[in-house]
C-alpha cells in the first residue's frame, strides 16, 4: 500500500495544476494511464479563452458562455470562472507558458498576446501558441512538476476503482480513501491511499466511432465516481466538434475553430456556402448549431464530408498561424493554402461529468473532481469554444484552495487487498475488442448528433446486454487495461443514454426529433443519475 497526503488522478492540465499547487503542503503521488503527457490537453489547438484586452469585458463572455449553454448554465459558476480566469493565466505564464504575441505594440510598449476568435465568442479572447496550445501547456506544467521534489510520478498506471469506506462497510457517510490501481507493466493491482483523491481523468470521446479524442479518453473517472456512488449529471450533452480531418489515414485530428476564427468557410462537396441558412454567425455559429448543419447537408446530398476552405488567405498567414495544421494535412497530400480541407463532425467533448461544485467538490468526502470529469455548471447544455481549458485552470485552484483552508486528517486504516476473482489468463481477447466496437458503433449510430427515443432505448438495450458480457468476462479472467476500459466506457454509454432519456426536450447538444423544442420546465433542470448503493 503505498500512502500520500494527496492522490491525483491524471495528468492533464487539471491534474498537473492542483499537484503544483498542493505539492508545498504535502507528498503528492501523480497516477497517469499512459505517458506524462498523453492526454486531451496535449492535443488542444485553439486556446484558453480569457478576458484580456481592453475592448473585451467579463460580461460579454458571461454572456457568450451563457448564451452557448442554452439556458443550463450556472451563472454564479461562470461568473466566478470568467473573472477568476486571467489571475490563473498570468500564474501559467509565470511557469513558463510561451503563448504567441501578436506583432502589435502593447500599451506598456512591450508585446500583445495574440487573440484568436472561434465560435459564439463575439470578441477575439482566445490566447493560443499558434496551434499546439495544449502541448505547450503540458512542457510547462510538466517542466513545473519536475522541479517539486515533493511529487511522484506514477506513469502507465490505471485507477480502477475508488476505495470508499462505504464499499469498505464503515459506519457514517462516504468517504473516499484513494484508488486500486493497475499497474501495467507487472500487471499488480496496488493500493494507493490518501485523504484526498482528485480526479482528473478528462473526457470520454472514445466512447463513440469518431472522435479528436486520443486514446486515454474512456471516461474512466466518470465510471469511477459512479460506480462508487456519486452523482453524475448532464451527460447527454456530449459535443461534437464540426471540423474533425477526414481522411481514410488520419485518426482523430482535429482542424481548430480557429480556421473559421481567421475566416475558414465551409462548404458542400458542391462548393455552396450553407452556414447562412443555419445562423447569422454562419461558419462562427456556436458548435452544436454547426455540427448539426454539417449532418443535416452530408445527409441531404450522401456526402460523407463537407469543405473547410481557407485558400483565399495568403499562404504565408496560413503556415505561421496554423503550422501543425497546415504541416499534418500537407502529410496527408492536402495543401490548406491552395484547397479545402475535407471536414466531418466527430465526437469531441464531454459537458456533463461528476456533479462538483465550482471548488471541485464532489458527493463523496475526500473525493473531488476537476476538469473535462466534472460538470460544475459552467458549459450548461453545450460548451463555449476554449472553455474548458479556462475552466480546469480555476477550478483546480479553487479545490487546492478549498482543501488546504482546512485539510482532512491522515488516515489510519489498512485497506484490504484487491480482490481478482477467479482469475485465469484471459485467452479470448477478441471478445473485448469486439464489444469496444460494438459500443463506439452504436453510439454513433443511435446516440449521435441527432437523437430519437426509439433509438436511445434501443441503445440501452444493446449496452444493457454488454454490460452483461463485460461483467462475465471481468470476473472471471485477469484484468487487462483493454477489459478495465471496456468496462468504463460501457458504464458511461449507460450514463449517456440515461440522461437523454430523462430529457423531454431538444437543447443545445441534446438534439431529440421527438421532443424538437426547448422545453421551459427543463430550462434549469439537470439530468442527474446516481448509483444505488
Ligand atoms: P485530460 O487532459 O484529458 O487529462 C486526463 C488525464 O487522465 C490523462 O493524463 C489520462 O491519461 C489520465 N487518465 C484517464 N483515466 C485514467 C485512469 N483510469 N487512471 C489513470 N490516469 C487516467 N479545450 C479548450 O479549452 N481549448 C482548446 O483549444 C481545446 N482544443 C482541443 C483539441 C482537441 C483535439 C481535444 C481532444 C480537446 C480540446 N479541448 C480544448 C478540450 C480540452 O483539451 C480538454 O477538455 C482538457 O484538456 C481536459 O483537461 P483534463 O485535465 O480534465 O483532462
Ligand atoms: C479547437 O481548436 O477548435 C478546439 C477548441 C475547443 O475545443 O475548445
Amino acid at each position: 500500500m503505498k500512502q500520500f497526503d494527496f492522490l491525483v488522478l491524471g495528468s492533464g492540465i487539471a491534474g498537473l495544476t492542483f499537484a503544483l499547487k498542493v505539492a508545498p503542503h504535502g507528498r503528492v503521488a501523480i497516477v497517469t494511464k499512459k505517458d506524462r503527457a498523453e492526454s486531451n490537453t496535449n492535443y488542444a489547438q485553439g486556446g484558453i479563452a480569457s478576458v484580456t484586452s481592453k475592448e473585451d469585458s467579463f460580461e460579454s463572455h458571461v454572456r457568450d458562455t451563457l448564451e452557448a449553454g442554452a439556458g443550463l448554465c450556472k451563472e454564479s459558476v461562470v461568473r466566478t470562472i470568467v473573472e477568476e480566469g486571467p489571475a490563473r493565466i498570468q500564474e501559467l505564464i509565470e511557469l513558463g507558458m510561451k503563448f504567441t504575441e501578436s506583432n502589435l505594440p502593447g500599451v506598456d510598449g512591450g508585446r500583445q498576446l495574440d487573440l484568436g476568435r472561434e465560435g459564439g465568442h463575439s470578441k477575439r479572447r482566445i490566447l493560443h501558441a499558434q496551434d499546439v496550445t495544449g502541448r505547450e501547456i503540458e512542457r510547462a506544467l510538466l517542466n513545473a512538476v519536475s522541479r517539486q521534489p515533493n511529487i511522484e510520478i506514477f506513469e502507465n498506471h490505471l485507477a480502477i476503482d475508488l476505495v470508499t469506506s462505504q464499499k469498505l462497510g464503515q459506519a457514517g457517510g462516504n468517504r473516499c480513501l484513494g484508488a486500486y490501481v493497475f499497474e501495467k507493466k507487472s500487471g499488480r493491482v496496488r493500493i494507493f491511499s490518501a485523504p484526498v483523491t482528485l480526479l482528473a481523468t478528462g473526457g470520454c470521446g472514445k466512447v463513440y466511432l469518431y472522435t479528436t479524442n486520443p486514446d486515454i479518453a474512456t471516461g474512466d473517472g466518470v465510471a469511477m465516481a459512479y460506480r462508487a456512488g456519486a452523482p453524475i449529471a448532464n451527460m447527454e450533452f456530449v459535443q461534437f466538434h464540426p471540423t474533425c480531418l477526414y481522411h481514410p489515414q488520419a485518426k482523430s485530428f482535429l482542424i481548430s475553430e480557429a480556421v473559421r476564427g481567421e475566416g475558414g468557410v465551409l462548404k458542400t462537396l458542391a462548393g455552396r456556402e450553407f452556414m447562412d441558412a443555419y445562423h447569422p454567425l454562419k461558419s462562427l455559429a456556436p458548435r452544436d448549431v454547426v455540427a448539426r448543419a454539417i449532418d443535416r447537408e452530408m445527409k441531404k446530398t450522401g456526402a460523407e464530408h463537407v469543405w473547410l476552405d481557407i485558400t483565399h488567405k495568403p499562404a504565408k498567414f496560413i503556415i505561421e498561424r496554423f503550422p501543425n495544421i497546415y504541416q499534418t494535412c500537407l502529410r496527408y497530400g492536402i495543401d490548406i493554402t491552395k484547397e479545402p480541407i475535407p471536414v466531418v463532425p466527430a465526437a469531441h467533448y464531454q459537458c456533463g461529468g461528476v456533479v462538483t461544485s465550482v471548488d471541485g467538490e464532489t458527493g463523496i468526502a475526500g473525493l473531488y473532481a476537476v476538469g473535462e470529469a466534472a460538470s460544475t455548471g459552467l458549459h450548461g447544455a453545450n460548451r463555449l469554444a476554449s472553455n474548458s481549458l479556462l475552466e480546469a485552470l480555476v477550478c483546480a485552484h479553487r479545490a487546492a484552495e478549498k482543501i488546504l483552508s482546512a485539510p482532512p486528517r491522515k488516515l489510519d486504516l489498512i485497506i484490504p487487498p484487491w480482490q481478482p476473482g477467479n482469475a485465469t489468463d484471459a485467452d479470448e481477447m477478441v471478445v473485448v475488442s469486439h464489444n469496444w466496437d460494438e459500443i463506439r458503433r452504436l453510439m454513433w449510430d443511435y446516440v449521435g448528433i441527432v437523437r430519437t427515443n426509439k433509438r436511445l432505448q434501443r441503445a440501452q438495450k444493446r449496452i444493457a446486454n454488454l454490460q452483461e458480457e463485460i461483467h462475465d468476462y471481468y470476473w472471471n479472467f485477469i484484468v487487462t487495461s483493454d477489459l478495465l476500459e471496456l468496462r468504463n466506457i460501457a458504464t458511461v454509454a449507460e450514463l449517456i443514454v440515461r440522461c437523454a432519456l430523462l430529457r423531454p426536450e431538444s437543447r443545445g447538444l441534446n438534439y431529440n426529433l421527438d421532443f424538437p423544442e426547448a422545453n421551459p420546465e427543463w430550462a434549469q433542470r439537470d439530468s442527474v443519475v446516481r448509483k444505488a448503493i
